[in-house]
């Protein structure tokens, strides 16, 4: 038996997987797409799997279910009509996508097309709840649509809309071996681009194709939808803030210690969960606050706010006297190690922080006692005698996260004696039904002793007024709303603050001598006492609400403490405390498809992250990407490797890059003289649109959607780079080599542009690409204005630096590697043994060829009338500003449908000039 496919080809995709997957005996050889296998069919056409018998094959879903049957698996009913639906159904809403994608460069238009086909399978899946099409196991549907899918639904930017039970399964499949494996091999890790030469080749679907969608033939004007218009006067302006230039920027002002608050400024204090100093943070952990709030901070730091981000380890507790046990030192030495672990660690993830201190210190005891002394003059404290749980084995009393049980309200059986992770409930431990010890699984026994109260009830009006404006005026996320919501339906009820343990703030009240305090209602005292470390001056942070913006960054489970409890604290403390303005709380990231666990070694935690070969910046961006922003996440290995290789290579390294070389080869380094036309200005139009979507989203902390539009950027600039071929231009007559200086000079004002609105996410790629261009330091000034302004930042003559790639691909077998290893299951001796050197697990040469100028240039040159194809290109893009200009004028509507007329025809001519099949005329299916 011998398969032939052909690269770029998406139907090869299906049966390299399935030949993977079944293991079925076969060789496979690789034809060009001309390649006419089966001799007696009239084209050319791939996949064809050459029988035993010397029959052929050659419909890919009849090759993968052959694959199938001989490997033994007999497709069922359903996994056939799964089959008849991709091939009837699905194939040419793709056809039409790919089309739209690959050659038209109308990505954000495919939505449109796929939503169809996406909102069955999502319904579908979601309506059998299994895992997979067929049931709980992979099956042949699965295969097929997948790898029919694996294009579009593998390039993020293209922007498909949430299809949580298609996401979901997409990913599932991605993470089999052979069907990641066959995607590389068919892609070649080039994405949509990679099968660009095969699409050329393919007839141009008809646009009545797509059924479920109207705007594909109602108006032909809309043609253009997706993209923005612009006005006359949009585009004009977005020219005229561009030519001013920096000069009139005022400078990011340095950052001088101590930061403190400044009249007139926006003062914004900025705090990260305190992390548990008792164990390792694992990338969720990492995501949930420090990252975040540290993209936010330099995100701040750009639009000269007056920013201070402080962290700090959280270091008391039960947990910590637990861990001192087990390693046979002192809780103090715990702490010391694990608080230079946390450093390090986040060192090493440049978190920026500004203090990063630990909860163990005087002024911790100095500040708690004397909020406490205060909840207790003003009588927010009250007596009881409280039953506790107390393991006689371990000989002590437990502290509710070491007990667990069944929760009282929702029965989960995993409760812990202080919240349940299923309901979000706050549990008192001895309510837990059949507690048992965590440490040693002993049923405790229920011990009485007396304890303080923090009265919550006395408190509650006053929290709900603070609440009331607070969530109101502020930037509460909708979880942290919903679960203090939550919270108060279910009524206060008095919180115990004290507890029988040595590792803690004492109490300072005779009568409670031996107890210390409640680690949750000692640690978020920890901010003020951090920054009490920071600064003497601390008071003008915490004590000084009307001048500073507090914003506490943390993961949902943190909410309650720091909505309802803390701020009771601070409330009746009556100190003109300032309490939290923005609530900002993650989601859950999972790993794969199951939780983050130390004990079970499944995950990847902070001080592995560095072994893996991957730079920091990467780990941040993709942790950033998929930030679980309204809704649970996965990190997954496959993922990130699509993630780094399509938007970071391909897209966003491959523009930036491309941008520096042609200043670096075309224009001897110097930035070139630019005269803006129409098309560049609509160009500084868009940039300056996404900018300030940017702007916008990052002021409301939406971290992950901001993302998105650095990411447009680059696909706008690769797009404008395409249309205008500056590789061609600089070969022709002045004008032309005049045009490519333009292209070529804009490009790279994107690229300074982009470097600037990296630097929260990435902030070394961030600088590198400044060095690069030898960017002047004034360049971070764009987003100081108030929306943020796209500024000519590398004037003509500019000389740039050396521009070098940004990223490295990251292979398939690079990352079963890294899969594997963190995967669970690690053998449980020493993991240090395992860790191998930097490179060990990746590539043995880092492989990584990011595209460059001289790859596009080759694959350019496929034009039937090139000279032709030019000027209609040139044609089309003129008729195309006069319609979007007659549109902006709202002239009438006769003659917009005689102009749009000639767009269509000189597109037309357009097509056959490059030597594609012309897209057939739009049926005009409005009435005169
Ligand atoms: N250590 C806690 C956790 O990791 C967070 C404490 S935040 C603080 O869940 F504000 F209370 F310190
Ligand atoms: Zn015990």
């Amino acid at each position: 038996m011998k398969l032939f496919v052909s690269e770029g080809n998406p139907h090869c995709l299906k049966v390299l997987a399935a030949l993977e997957v079944t293991g079925v005996q076969c060789s496979v050889q690789y034809v060009n797409h001309e390649e006419k296998v089966v001799p007696f069919l009239s084209r050319p056409v791939l996949p064809a799997l050459l029988l035993p018998s010397g029959l052929h094959l050659f419909s890919s879903n009849a090759i993968c279910r052959y694959l199938f049957e001989v490997s033994g698996q007999e497709s069922s009913e359903l996994c056939n009509q799964w089959l008849e639906w991709e091939a009837t159904d699905l194939q040419p809403a793709l056809l039409q996508a790919l089309h739209m994608a690959v050659l038209q460069g109308k990505g954000s238009e495919v939505s449109k097309v796929l939503q169809g086909p996406l909102k069955f399978l999502d319904q579908s899946l979601t309506k059998g709840g299994k895992p997979y099409l067929n049931g709980d196991t992979v099956s042949l549907a699965d295969l097929v649509l997948w790898a029919a899918l694996y294009p579009v639904l593998s390039d993020s930017s293209l922007a498909l809309g949430e299809h949580k039970s298609v996401n979901s399964w997409f990913d599932r499949v991605a993470s089999i071996h052979s069907c990641l494996s066959a995607a590389q091999k068919v892609l070649q890790g080039k994405g949509l681009q990679g099968m660009k030469s095969y699409m050329q080749r393919q007839p141009a679907p008809q646009s009545n194709q797509c059924r479920d969608t109207q705007p594909c033939n109602s108006n032909p004007a809309e043609g253009e939808e997706g993209e923005r218009d612009f006005s006359e006067e949009e585009m004009e302006a977005a020219a005229l803030t561009w030519s001013k230039g920096l000069s009139t920027s005022p400078v990011v002002t340095d950052r001088q210690h101590p930061i403190l608050p400044q009249e007139g400024k926006r003062n914004i204090l900025v705090t990260s969960a305190l992390p548990y100093v008792n164990n390792v943070p694992h990338l969720g952990n990492i995501i949930g606050c420090v990252l975040s709030a540290d993209v936010f901070s330099r995100y701040g730091r750009l639009r000269d706010w007056n920013l201070l981000f402080v962290c700090g380890t959280d270091e008391y507790g039960t947990a910590t006297e637990n861990k001192a046990r087990e390693e046979g030192l002192t809780p103090q030495l715990i702490c010391d190690k694990y608080h230079a672990v946390h450093s390090s660690i986040y060192k090493w993830f440049q978190i920026d922080f500004d203090f990063f201190g630990r909860t163990t210190t005087e002024k911790q005891t100095e500040i708690a006692q004397n909020i406490f002394w205060r909840l207790h003059k003003n009588g927010f404290l009250v007596e009881d005698t409280v039953e506790q749980l107390r393991c006689e084995n371990c000989q002590r009393f437990l502290a509710d996260r070491f007990v667990e049980g069944i929760c009282p309200h929702c029965k989960y059986p995993e409760a812990r004696g202080d919240q349940c992770d299923k309901c979000g409930r706050l549990i008192n431990a001895v309510e837990l039904r059949e507690p048992q010890c965590k440490v040693c699984r002993q049923t405790p026994v229920i011990r009485s002793s007396k304890h303080l109260f923090l009265d919550l009830p006395k408190l509650e009006t006053q929290l709900e007024q603070w609440l009331e404006k607070s969530t109101s005026t502020g930037d509460w996320t909708a979880n942290a709303k919903q679960i203090t919501r939550s919270w108060l339906r279910d009524g206060l009820k008095p919180r115990c603050i004290t507890r029988d343990l040595l590792w803690g703030t004492p109490v300072p009240h005779p009568d409670f001598k031996e107890k210390v305090f409640y680690v949750w209602f000692d640690a978020p005292i920890g901010y003020l006492s951090i920054t009490a470390n920071y600064t003497d001056k601390w008071e003008k942070w915490w004590k000084n609400p009307h001048q500073v913006e507090l914003y506490n960054f943390m993961a949902k489970d943190n909410v309650p403490f720091h909505s309802v409890v803390f701020p009771c604290s601070l409330l009746g403390a009556q100190d003109n405390y300032t309490l939290v303005n923005h609530l900002v709380a993650t989601e859950y990231l999972n790993y794969e498809d199951t939780k983050f666990s130390k004990s079970r070694g499944v995950g990847v935690f902070g001080d592995m992250a560095k072994d893996t070969g991957i730079p920091a910046d990467v780990w941040r961006f993709y942790l950033l990407y998929v930030r679980p922003e309204g809704q649970d996440s996965a990190f997954s290995w496959a993922d990130m490797a699509l993630k780094n290789n399509s938007e970071l290579l391909n897209n966003l390294g491959n523009f930036i890059n491309r941008a520096g070389m042609f200043v670096a080869k075309f224009f001897e380094g110097c930035v070139p003289v630019m005269e803006l036309q129409q098309e560049d200005k609509r160009l500084l139009a868009l940039v300056g649109w996404e900018l300030q979507q940017y702007i916008q989203l990052m002021d409301k902390v939406k971290i992950r959607d901001a993302l998105k539009h650095i990411l447009n950027i680059s696909r706008h600039g690769n797009q404008y780079i395409q249309v205008n071929e500056p590789w061609k231009k600089i070969k022709g007559g002045d004008t032309e080599r005049q045009r490519a200086g333009t292209v070529t000079g804009v490009s790279v004002n994107i690229a300074c542009l982009l470097s600037v609105m990296l630097m929260p996410y990435m902030p070394a790629v961030s600088q590198t690409i400044r060095d690069q261009l030898n960017a002047p330091q004034s360049c971070v000034n764009t987003m100081l204005q108030g929306t943020g302004t796209f500024v000519c930042s590398l004037c003509a003559g500019h000389r740039i630096g050396t521009v070098s790639p940004l990223f490295q691909k990251l292979e398939a077998d690079q990352i079963e590697a890294l899969k594997k290893r963190f995967g669970g299951q690690q053998p449980e001796d020493e993991p240090s043994k395992e860790k191998k050197t930097p490179q060990s697990t990746a590539s043995p040469q880092p492989a990584a060829v990011p595209a460059t100028a001289a790859a596009d240039e080759v694959a350019m040159v496929n034009g039937v009338d090139p000279e032709k194809a030019k000027q209609l290109t040139q044609a089309v893009a003129e008729q195309g500003d006069k319609v979007r200009a007659l549109k902006a004028q709202k002239a009438e509507k006769a003659v917009i449908t005689a102009e749009v007329a000639k767009l269509l025809d000189l597109k037309k001519q357009l097509a056959l000039a490059e030597g594609k099949s012309p897209e057939p005329a739009p049926q005009k299916g409005k009435k005169k």
